[in-house]
């Protein structure tokens, strides 16, 4: 059956701006941030190898189905998946998917914007020209100053979770529209810029040969989940992001297309991000599994000792924070749209209320870096002997609660929606493609994730068989 729904909180002015909207949301501080610091840690090329094949076969399929979930509910993914649920005469508790995807919008935002904040300490350190000519230690210790000071880190995160929550307020077109228009092209300019630096620091193939060249014995089945779990925060899958961002979607708009170009940007990005990276670690004798701090203690190096890096450096923080900006207000919408709808209140209450609880939820991960740097709740587990609350936040995010999101979301929308009804919604007029989306979420994602969900709890052990280490 057409669907005929309209959703209440505007839309989109045109496919464009919803690709833009959504690669705002995917190219993030999982970009530019997490992608290099877990790849450093996890040893490089495997890593990247499993990373970059869960996006083709588990990333875009469920890109596409969460788009079409939404643009079919056309409501906050809670309502949204009531409602399909209805249409599909399944039980209505479907809804719980949406909750579970608010939770962990919820959880991921509080951290997101501490980081988020470092990036904007940041800005004013560049512009002050800190930076210029400093050496290695002297930036990493830079690094040390910010993070060991909770008060600090407070004001910063203040001040993003504030901005976050202005452009949330001001609902789907407002400003941020214009704002992606800007803000992708000039990420991609300095990224190369950047690029063009790492390739004249002398380990630029050293770099490389870290980033792609694949060497299966550094890779364990804890490193196959982070990859994988990876693949889904970097496109902001699982929690409802991209569904509700779905919803504000033109119905004509090909769901097929404007996914694949998201999920390519968002990958560009990560691996240019990579190149501008490991040749400097490599070239400075720097550690490549420095952990979260990478960025921030690597690139300056960069910018201490070009031309122009005083203005570059200024620059490239700015767009990491917007880069971030666009991703943190994706992460709350979901959240806010099931206020405005089922609370009746009006978008400005609902984003100071979601954006307050998320500020104070926050401060768990403030005192991870100082206060509480020495706390791991649950050293006890081999794999969580040093992870402090914010590492397992992250983890528990990103590696646990978005896969589940994304294997229900998969599960519901091959096995339980009417055929008809997915078919006519993506719009494909290509019936191979359409059966390739089909056999992906109805097999290969659920499988995949299964086993790498069994796999890292040393239930089932798949290591042999992939040729990996642990
Ligand atoms: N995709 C964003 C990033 O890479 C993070 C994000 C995750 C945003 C989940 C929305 C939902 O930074």
């Amino acid at each position: 059956m057409t669907n005929t729904r309209k959703s209440i909180h505007g839309s989109w002015s045109s496919r464009l701006a919803f690709v833009l909207a959504a690669t705002g949301s995917a190219v993030g501080l999982g970009n530019i941030w997490k992608f290099p610091y877990i790849t450093g840690e996890h040893g490089g090329g495997a890593f990247v190898l499993v990373y970059l094949a869960c996006i083709a076969v588990i990333g875009i399929p469920i890109m596409m189905a969460e788009v079409m979930l939404g643009r079919r509910g056309r409501q906050s993914p809670i309502n949204s998946m009531r409602t399909l649920a209805e249409e599909a005469g399944v039980s209505r508790r479907w809804s719980w998917l949406g909750w579970s995807g608010v939770l962990a919008g919820f959880f991921i935002l509080s951290y997101y914007s501490v980081i988020a904040g470092w990036a904007l300490a940041y800005v004013f350190r560049a512009i002050s020209g800190t930076f210029t000519g400093a050496t290695a230690e002297g930036i990493a210790s830079i690094f040390e100053r910010l993070t060991d000071d909770p008060e600090r880190l407070m004001g910063w995160h203040t001040l993003f979770m504030v901005m976050t929550m202005i452009v949330v307020a001001r609902g789907v077109r407002g400003g941020l529209e214009r704002a992606v228009r800007f803000l992708v092209p000039a990420l991609f300019v300095l990224l190369l810029l950047l690029d063009g630096y790492a390739m004249a620091s002398g380990a630029f193939d050293q770099g490389l040969a870290f980033l792609f060249k694949p060497d299966f014995s550094k890779i364990d089945a804890n490193g196959v989940l982070i990859a994988m779990g990876h693949a889904f925060f970097t496109l902001s899958l699982g929690m409802g992001a991209i569904m509700v961002y779905g919803s504000y979607l033109p119905q004509r708009a090909s769901i097929a297309k404007t996914s694949i170009t998201i999920a390519l940007l968002d990958t560009l990005v990560a691996l240019l991000a990579g190149m501008a990276i490991f040749p400097i670690v490599f070239a400075n004798g720097l550690e490549p599994a420095a952990g979260p701090g990478l960025i921030f203690q690597t690139l300056h190096i960069a910018f201490g000792h070009m031309t122009g890096g005083v203005v570059f450096g200024t620059l490239f923080f700015v767009l990491l924070v917007f880069a971030a900006w666009t991703s943190s207000i994706s992460l709350i919408e979901p959240a806010v749209a099931w206020l405005v709808e089922n609370r009746g209140m009006s978008r400005v209450r609902a984003s100071v209320l979601a954006g307050v609880a998320t500020w104070l939820f926050g401060l768990l991960t403030v005192f991870s870096f100082n206060l509480w740097a020495q706390f791991r709740p649950l050293g006890f587990i081999d794999i969580f002997r040093n992870a402090t609350v914010f590492d397992l936040l992250d983890y528990l995010t990103a590696n646990i609660m978005l896969p589940l999101g994304g294997l229900f979301i998969a599960l519901f929308s091959v096995w339980v929606m009417k055929r008809g009804d997915s078919l006519d919604e993506l719009g494909m007029r290509d019936a191979f493609g359409y059966r390739l989306w089909r056999v992906l979420v109805r097999y290969v994602t659920p499988v995949a994730v299964i086993i790498v969900f069994l796999n890292v709890t040393g239930m089932v052990d798949f290591s042999g068989l992939l040729g990996l280490s642990g």
